[in-house]
């Protein structure tokens, strides 16, 4: 008999964006930030005193949280601070679903949710999106309420991979029809014309997930947060490992929080790049999505999007391809420094000409 549990044994891990070791390589993969994070970052752990991590970081992020909880204008028991977004993900499958439950999302959307309820052995109550890849509010809203075992839903917005954005509105509509916790993962929210944060704060149901890891341009340190009702915050500071954000990560996002202004100007940036990209990708005859994030869903024209991301390989640019029925004829492009879109401009015009 195995030891393994067999739920984890047919389990099949998330797969994360390769990561390659050569920095000639132009990484468009991941939807990382192309630019540096800002610098009180660096003079905060510049004056970090190495003796100093001898001991246990502060379990509950405390300063860290009053600083989000200003930003966002809540009270501190209303700010849950985690490793990362995808922990404080994980946690909400811990303390919001029953062994018996399920878990809500749209499909396609981020491929951690699936595995996150695989992990946690519940069902899963998928809504596909409508052929454009916007949201069908009003039938998940049927589809949900004929199933009461599913208590917590996962709405990313902007969405991934699409980048499009679902308007306050229909969010809110969705919010309040549905009977258990929805987490609007806010993770691209900063390259977005409006956000979510008020749901959270007017409805009990209502949590947002954010993280430091794409408009902040800290992905390398693991800090992600979520704003919502103090009781659905204070659950997941049961369920949460002792010390879950190092001492390290908790100086250095505060001082990126105290600095919101230079995170905004690299937001900035990267949309008038997106924009750009997203016209020119246009002018070539791709297909592209709307997106509100800092990449494109975009369908290539006159080659299939796994034979351009291929090509775009050869040419040592890295783009991000998802096989499957829907999402395989289109890739994911992170929008990156102006030259490397720039060189991903020049390889695809060739591609399309010579295609
Ligand atoms: C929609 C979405 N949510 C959450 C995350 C994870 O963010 P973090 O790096 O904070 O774990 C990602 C990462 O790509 C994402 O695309």
């Amino acid at each position: 008999m195995s030891m393994i549990r067999q739920s984890v044994m047919n389990l099949e891990g998330y797969t994360p964006g390769e990561q390659p070791d050569d920095p000639s390589i132009i990484k468009l993969n991941t939807n990382e930030n192309p630019y540096p994070p800002s610098p009180k970052v660096a003079e905060a752990l510049a004056a970090m005193d190495v003796a100093d991590l001898a001991r246990y970081p502060d379990p509950v992020c405390r300063a860290l949280r009053s600083a989000l909880a200003e930003l966002h204008g809540c009270k501190v028991d209303q700010v849950f601070v985690g490793n990362g977004s995808d922990e404080v993900l994980a946690l909400c499958t811990r303390a919001f679903v029953e062994n018996d439950g399920s878990v809500g999302f749209f499909d396609p959307t981020y491929s951690l949710y699936t595995i996150l309820a695989k992990i946690r052995d519940v069902g899963e109550r998928v809504i596909a999106l409508n052929d454009d890849f916007s949201w069908p509010i009003d039938d998940a809203i049927t589809a949900l309420n004929g199933h009461m075992d599913c208590t917590l839903f996962f709405f990313s917005n902007p969405n991934a991979p699409t980048g499009m954005l679902c308007p306050l509105d229909d969010v809110r509509r969705f919010c309040e029809a549905f009977d258990g916790v929805v987490v609007v993962d806010e993770a691209y929210v900063d390259f977005a014309e409006e956000c979510c944060d008020r749901l959270a704060l007017e409805l009990d149901n209502v949590l947002i997930a954010r993280t430091f890891s794409k408009s902040y341009s800290l992905a390398g340190l693991r800090l992600g947060y979520a704003i919502g009702s103090a009781p659905l915050v204070e659950a997941m500071y049961k369920l949460k490992d002792s010390y879950n954000v190092d001492a390290l990560a908790q100086v250095m996002a505060l001082a990126a929080v105290e600095d919101v202004a230079s995170m905004d100007a690299n937001a900035s940036r990267v949309v008038a790049t997106r924009q750009r990209l997203a016209r020119r990708l246009g002018e070539l005859g791709f297909t592209v999505c709307p997106s509100q994030a800092n990449f494109l869903w975009v369908e290539p024209p006159r080659m299939g999007a796994k034979e351009m991301f291929d090509a775009l390989r050869a040419h040592r640019i890295l783009v991000r391809y998802f096989p499957g029925e829907r999402t395989g004829r289109f890739l994911r492009i992170t929008v990156g420094t102006d030259a490397a879109i720039d060189r991903l401009l020049v390889v695809v015009t060739s591609l399309c000409s010579d295609g």
